[in-house]
């Protein structure tokens, strides 16, 4: 935002030559660019768009939230948002004096004020704050209703002087508010002058057909006098739906909002009440005619008292009553009084009710304040009358407070700060202030003891009063003490020179509008109503007619004194100020009239309140900020000034860069000129981006390290619990092994992420280790075979040699084998020719072939092959077969010797019979292949074991039985056949 390029200059401040015509011209240049605010230092000057500017969203809400003024553009969001931050940092009462004539934006103003205020809370979403934000922002629409009308300078003029008090807890959260209203132009109500309307309230009310007028008969098409020329609109109809909202959402009960509109319409039915009659009538007086029916029945009032008090009045005189006859003029008078008061005690009765809805509860802690203040705007009309004279008082009491502030603030700084400087030239209003408000002197003192004295004073006869202790006063005049001025009437007018213009004031109604005072009988008729709202506006009703009461303060001295202690309330709190300008007197868009805008900056004093401003400086600003703000300009100050105060820092940088047009003060930097001020913002805006390139690296280096350091606390507790359910795992390990006496039956279910395989080839080494501890290592080799053939015969055969030695290689023993000799020396030599590997085991075999023949011969398995050896010359016969190619080996459940190798890529089993005298050769010669098996073919050797006394085998691709003998026979060979079924008779059988 900071870096938005500029249109003129932001801030006046700023400007090289200073003139009325150069500070226009920066204005114009700006509203052309919708640049509609500027700055004066910390006051902010805001030109009247006449078009909705989109500017004022919650995303630019954002933009200012916690900025210092300078840092963003100029907005009337920023004073809102420094006025808080005093109040919250400092813990200050502020507040804001909106200034600025007749519709150019002090209202506007005043409600952006409050939409930001009422957002930029701390608490969000808090029930209580929630509802207090609503209630400060909706009090505006019902204000608005009641208090504002279209005039000719402005279509939603308020005609009445508002000063809000906003509480604060000491979190800077709003707690509540009040409303402080002052003077309504009550005259309205009667008079209108041409082309202006009414108050909006009864253009609401009669805009659609609500119970209120379906009741009292009223229609919205009728022309009822009260509402002048114009006629209600559909946006008056939209409007009266909002203000009923807006009242619900403060808490007004349903029967306290009909009471009020019905006041509403009995106002306007008062206006339609006429008069008949008058000297001469009945009993002498006038009479009421015309609506007289509809106002009683929308006041809740008696039609007999409606038509006494306008018809006579009764006085006491001493202990008696007298009554005394109106005049058709009197009576008129009355009625007019009437609907004047009841409206004005109306208006002053809501915002009683709101104060009531938006009091801070008792015994919530408020600690701070910002009061708004949105008063009427200085205005001039055709004809001015009392209020006007009111109206115009309170804008010049203003200027007072606002010439006074800022320059004793401007004088107290430098004398303060240590600095020397020259006044300025400005015009000081004291003088028209004291014209108006002396005692003794002044005109509304005038005005009061006119009132005072017990003759009747007619109007005119006041202002020959004032023209005789008046006369001489530079701010005064009349037509009798400036005879040739031709636009003063004789005896009507005088002319008050305000600071922002001359205006004419008709005297005509001064009086009685300064006396103020409304007769007895018609506030005792109002406090009857049945309307329960309307009598208890009215309780001084209630007072016996016999008493005579104090003369109440005229309605001038009221307001005076109202505004004196205002203003003293505004005296201490620190002040911004917004002064508003309007761009044309047409209220319209993108126009802009020169000579309306310079009599508008010569009178509020823009262009004095700039050289005040500077007095010789262009800018003062605390140390620690400048510091702040500039100190990466100097490589001594960037990123941190390593010295001891902000003032040395400063004083460092600024040698740096060679600037000396500056002066030090106690606590603040005083810059000279403008150019050295905007040299220095045009290297920083120059460095900035550097500077957010670094910012962001920095930021994201920490979102980075952040969420690093996320990773790895998360990795800490997870590698925690993982070690945790390890442990337990383990203990559950531990518990189920000294359950089972070191054994593991059951695997618990393994935590997730943990294989147990490791685990379990863990526990089968060390349970291995258990069993192989008691065996010698030698005899390893020989446990192997034994594990392979007991596992491969799983029970299925009762005798396999395993508690014997194994000797494997038989035919070396001699005790086996008588030619162990020869049988040696021919392995070896086969050995030596590579031939075959090393004999793992050998033994004698009667062997069955294909040809039904029965014949010896040895068999020789080394690591690989079955060798089929000459049982004599111990050499191979034929091809060996290889370990890896046997399908099948065939062994019986019983003792028998009997084996059958099947070989399905041969179409000849081998069958044969071992020689194993005394011993089982067969579990040795299984523990031997199945074991070689596994080794070359990673799988298991498939063993079949024949339960019975049968087996089959194949032999010449024929499959044949193969049985033990039913009978033994001592006689037979090894295998005898008969057709297809091979016999084969164990040598216990033989024997
Ligand atoms: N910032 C703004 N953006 C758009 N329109 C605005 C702005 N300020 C004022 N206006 C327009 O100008 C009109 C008059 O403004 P506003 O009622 O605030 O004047 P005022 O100074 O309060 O006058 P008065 O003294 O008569 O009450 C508004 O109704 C609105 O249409
Ligand atoms: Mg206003």
């Amino acid at each position: 935002m900071a870096t938005q390029p500029e249109v003129g200059v932001s801030d006046f401040v700023l400007l090289d030559n200073l003139t009325t015509e150069t500070f226009i011209e920066n204005l114009h240049l700006r509203f052309q660019h919708n640049k509609i605010y500027t700055y004066i230092g910390e006051v902010l000057v805001s030109v009247n768009p006449y078009k909705t500017l989109d500017i004022y969203g919650p995303q630019h809400m954002a933009q200012y939230r916690g900025r210092e003024m300078f840092e963003v553009p100029p907005h009337v969001y920023a004073v809102a948002d420094a006025c808080q931050r005093v109040l919250r940092q400092q813990g200050r009462d502020t507040c804001v004096l909106i200034s600025g004539e007749s519709g150019a934006g002090k209202t506007e103003a005043s409600k952006f004020i409050m939409k930001y205020i009422a957002a930029n809370t701390t608490q969000v979403h808090r029930e209580y704050i929630d509802r207090v934000k609503n209630v400060l922002i909706q009090s505006n629409t019902i204000l608005e209703t009641f208090g504002n009308a279209k005039t000719n300078r402005n279509d939603n003029s308020s005609r009445f002087g508002k000063y809000m008090d906003i509480h604060f807890d000491y979190k800077g959260d709003p707690v509540g508010g009040h409303i402080s209203n002052y003077l309504l132009e009550k005259s309205r109500v009667v008079s209108l002058q041409p082309g202006e309307r009414n108050f909006h309230s009864f253009y609401q009310l009669l805009s659609s057909n609500n119970p209120v007028l379906k009741k009292l008969g009223m229609s919205t098409n009728t022309a009822y006098k009260i509402l002048g020329s114009e006629r209600p609109t559909a946006h008056d109809s939209k409007l009266y739906s909002q203000t009923n909202s807006a009242f619900n959402a403060l808490g007004f009960s349903n029967s306290v909002i009909e009471d009020i509109w019905n006041i509403v319409a009995g106002v306007i039915l008062l206006g339609e009440v006429t008069f008949e009659g008058g000297e001469g009538g009945e009993e002498g007086g006038a009479v009421a005619a015309g609506a007289v029916a509809g106002a009683v029945r929308a006041l809740g009032v008696a039609e007999a008292g409606l038509r006494a008090v306008l018809g006579r009045r009764v006085l006491a005189a001493g202990h008696d009553l007298v009554t005394k006859q109106h005049s058709l003029v009197d009576a008129h008078y009355t009625r007019l009084a009437l609907a004047k008061a009841a409206y004005d005690r109306l208006f002053t009765w809501i915002v009683q009710q709101i104060n009531k809805a938006i009091d801070v509860p008792a015994g919530t802690y408020k600690n701070t304040l910002i009061g708004v203040l949105d008063i009427y705007g200085f205005e001039i009309f055709e004809t001015n009358s009392f209020e006007q004279f009111c109206i115009n008082y309170c804008n010049e009491k203003l200027q007072q407070l606002f010439i006074e502030l800022v320059l004793k603030q401007e004088q107290e700084e430098y004398a303060r700060e240590g600095i020397q400087w020259t006044p300025v030239q400005y015009f000081n209003n004291r003088i028209i202030c004291e014209l108006i408000d002396a005692p003794h002197h002044g005109v509304i003192a005038i005005m009061d003891e006119a009132c005072l004295n017990p003759t009747q004073i007619t109007d005119q006869q006041l202002l020959e009063a004032m023209d005789k202790r008046l006369t001489g006063h530079r701010h005064y005049t009349s037509r009798q003490l400036a005879p040739t001025d031709k636009k003063l009437k004789h005896g009507v007018d005088f002319r008050i020179t305000h600071y922002a213009g001359d205006v004419t004031y008709a005297i005509t109604g001064f009086m009685d509008k300064n006396k103020d005072s409304l007769w007895q009988d018609l506030k005792r008729l109002l406090h009857s109503s049945s309307n329960a709202s309307l009598a208890a506006m009215w309780p001084e009703g209630a007072a016996d007619i016999q008493k005579t009461s104090r003369r109440p303060p005229s309605a001038a001295s009221l307001f005076r004194s109202s505004l004196a202690a205002l203003v003293a309330g505004l005296h201490s709190k620190e002040p911004f100020y917004v002064r508003c300008l309007k761009p044309n007197p047409l209220q319209a868009p993108s126009t802009w009239d020169p000579l309306l805008v310079q009599h508008q900056t010569a009178y509020l004093g823009l262009v004095e309140n700039v050289r005040v401003r500077r007095a010789g400086f262009a800018c003062r600003v605390r140390y620690d900020r400048f510091v702040q703000r500039y100190k990466m300009l100097s490589q001594y100050t960037w990123p941190n000034y390593r010295g001891h105060s902000p003032r040395d820092a400063a004083a460092v940088l600024l040698r740096d860069l060679r600037l000396d047009d500056v002066h030090y003060g106690h606590t603040k930097l005083f810059i000279r000129s403008a150019k050295t001020l905007q040299s220095l913002e045009a290297a920083r805006a120059e460095l900035i981006p550097s500077i957010v390139v670094l910012l962001q690296k920095l930021w994201r280096g920490a979102i980075a390290r952040r969420r690093y350091k996320k990773m790895k606390a998360a990795l800490t507790i997870f590698n925690a619990w993982k070690r945790y359910r390890y442990r337990r795992y383990i203990s559950e390990l531990q518990t189920e092994l000294s359950r089972h006496r070191g054994v593991i039956r059951r695997w618990p279910p393994a935590p997730r992420g943990l294989d147990p395989a490791l685990l379990v080839a863990a526990y089968r080494r060390w349970r291995a280790y258990l069993v192989l501890r008691a065996v010698p290592r030698e005899r390893w080799a020989e446990l192997r075979l034994k594990v392979c053939c007991g596992a491969a015969l799983r029970g299925r055969r009762r005798h396999w040699g395993a508690a014997r030695p194994w000797r494997g290689d038989y035919l070396a023993a001699p005790d086996y084998n008588e030619k162990a000799g020869a049988y040696r020396a021919q392995v070896a030599s086969m050995q030596k020719a590579g031939q075959i590997d090393k004999p793992l085991f050998s033994c004698r075999i009667h062997k069955f072939n294909r040809y039904n023949k029965s014949s010896e011969r040895c068999l020789l398995v080394t690591s690989n092959a079955i060798y089929k050896l000459d049982s004599n010359s111990f050499k191979p016969l034929k091809k060996p077969t290889y370990i890896k190619d046997v399908g099948a080996v065939r062994v019986m459940s019983s003792d028998v010797q009997l084996v059958v190798l099947c070989v399905p890529s041969a179409k000849n089993d081998l069958v044969a019979a071992l020689e194993a005298p005394g011993d089982d050769l067969v579990g040795e010669l299984l523990g031997v292949l199945a074991s070689r098996y596994c080794m070359l073919s990673g799988g298991e050797l498939c063993v079949e074991v024949e339960s019975g006394a049968s087996t089959r085998c194949t032999l010449g691709g024929r499959s044949r039985a193969l049985q033990l003998p039913a009978h033994a026979d001592p006689r037979a060979p090894a295998f005898t056949h008969a057709h297809n079924v091979i016999t084969y008779h164990p040598p216990s059988a033989r024997a």
